[in-house]
């Protein structure tokens, strides 16, 4: 049985909670938030469990196998070191922490105490994108061209990051276990206009081979999307994460340019053929991810979402950050 302490109940908290709880072979013996009205919620959800406002009951306690760390960005370092120096695995919320350093940090003591860290990107355990992988590697989209996502809505504004820090991690881990490729260049712009933090940003990324991403995040849109276009030498799909049925689409179209005589003579031809609409997983990510990690931990295994790849997503959150500043200047990882 492995206990787990959460920490954090805010607005994703709870999902973890009840997603641990519904794990078989995992329990969750504690939870703890600093805010009362957080606790409040805790105990009328989950009668009788032990509720602590100080995360240092939590993370020493003997009896706490697994730590998640479901707090702002900002806290993500000082809990998950803790829980590791007291000998605790830790999963902890995307983003993994506020700056590569800090991240590196984590893994090397993760790994010096033969400790296990599982960063929370959910996406990659979605349905949609297991399938989209499935597509990717078995060859059936071909070369890939481009991943263009556009992920807007009004808010949620968050108090200690921007809108790229927030939304963008979803894309930047599942352009990473897509392509399995870290991007050679990032370019960012954005604005900020209510709260000191940029509520809209517009992200470029440069992959080898030619792959370009492009990741369009809002808090400002009045309506919200999650739309993804994948494009391939083979076939392009459309993914529509807000449709109920049918969210991924595969489309037989492409474009083939032939020279016969030399570059003045190109022939254009488009290939228009079958959409078809495969059939996705509809298990909840979060029990998947959670199912997983618990795996990991007893077969000493690790998880393919761990520290390194949360320290990839920090790094190209960090170059988008930098080009932002500079009003778009291309940053080189
Ligand atoms: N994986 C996903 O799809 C997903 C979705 C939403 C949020 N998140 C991530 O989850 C994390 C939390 O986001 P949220 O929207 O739930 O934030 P939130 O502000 O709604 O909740 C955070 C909670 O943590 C508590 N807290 C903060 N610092 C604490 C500390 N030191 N000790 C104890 N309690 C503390 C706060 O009181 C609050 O109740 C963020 O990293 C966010 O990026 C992930």
């Amino acid at each position: 049985m492995l206990n787990f302490g959460v920490i954090g109940y805010g607005y994703w908290g709870p999902n973890i909670v009840r997603n641990l709880r519904n794990q078989e072979g995992c329990r969750v013996l504690a939870v703890c938030d600093q805010s009362a009205a957080a606790r409040r919620r805790v105990e009328h959800a989950h009668p009788g469990m032990k509720v602590v406002a100080n995360p240092a009951e939590l993370l020493s306690a003997p009896y706490i196998d697994v730590v998640a760390v479901i707090t702002p960005v900002w806290t993500h370092y000082e809990l998950a070191k803790a829980a590791l120096q007291n000998g605790k695995h830790v999963f902890v919320e995307k983003p993994f922490t506020a700056d590569s350093t800090q991240a590196e940090e984590l893994i090397d003591l993760a790994s010096r105490k033969n400790l296990k860290i599982m960063v929370d990107h959910t996406f990659l355990f979605t349905g949609a994108v297991r399938k989209i992988k499935q597509l990717v590697d078995e060859g059936s989209l071909g070369k890939l061209y481009y991943y263009d996502s556009t992920r807007v809505n009004l808010g949620l504004f968050q108090h200690d990051v921007n809108v790229i820090w927030d939304l963008a991690p979803h894309d930047l881990s599942i352009m990473d276990y897509l392509l399995q490729e870290e991007p050679e260049a990032v370019v960012a712009t954005g604005q900020s206009h209510l709260n000191g933090h940029e509520d809209i940003a517009f992200i470029t990324l440069y992959f080898p081979d030619n792959i370009i991403a492009h990741i369009n995040v809002n808090w400002l849109s009045p309506v919200k999307v999650r739309t993804t276009l994948i494009g391939g030498e083979k076939k392009m799909l459309v993914w529509n994460d807000l449709e109920a049925d049918e969210k991924l689409k595969i489309y037989d179209k492409g474009v083939k340019v032939t020279s016969q005589q030399g570059v003045y003579n190109l022939l254009v031809s488009y290939r228009s053929g079958d959409m078809w609409s495969p059939q996705i997983e509809q298990c909840e990510a979060l029990q998947l991810e959670l199912s997983y990690f618990a795996e990991c931990i007893r077969k000493d295994e690790t998880p393919f979402n761990d520290g390194i790849a949360g320290l990839r997503v920090v790094k190209m959150l960090e170059a988008a950050s930098n080009s932002l500043t500079k009003r778009g200047a291309m940053v080189y990882l």
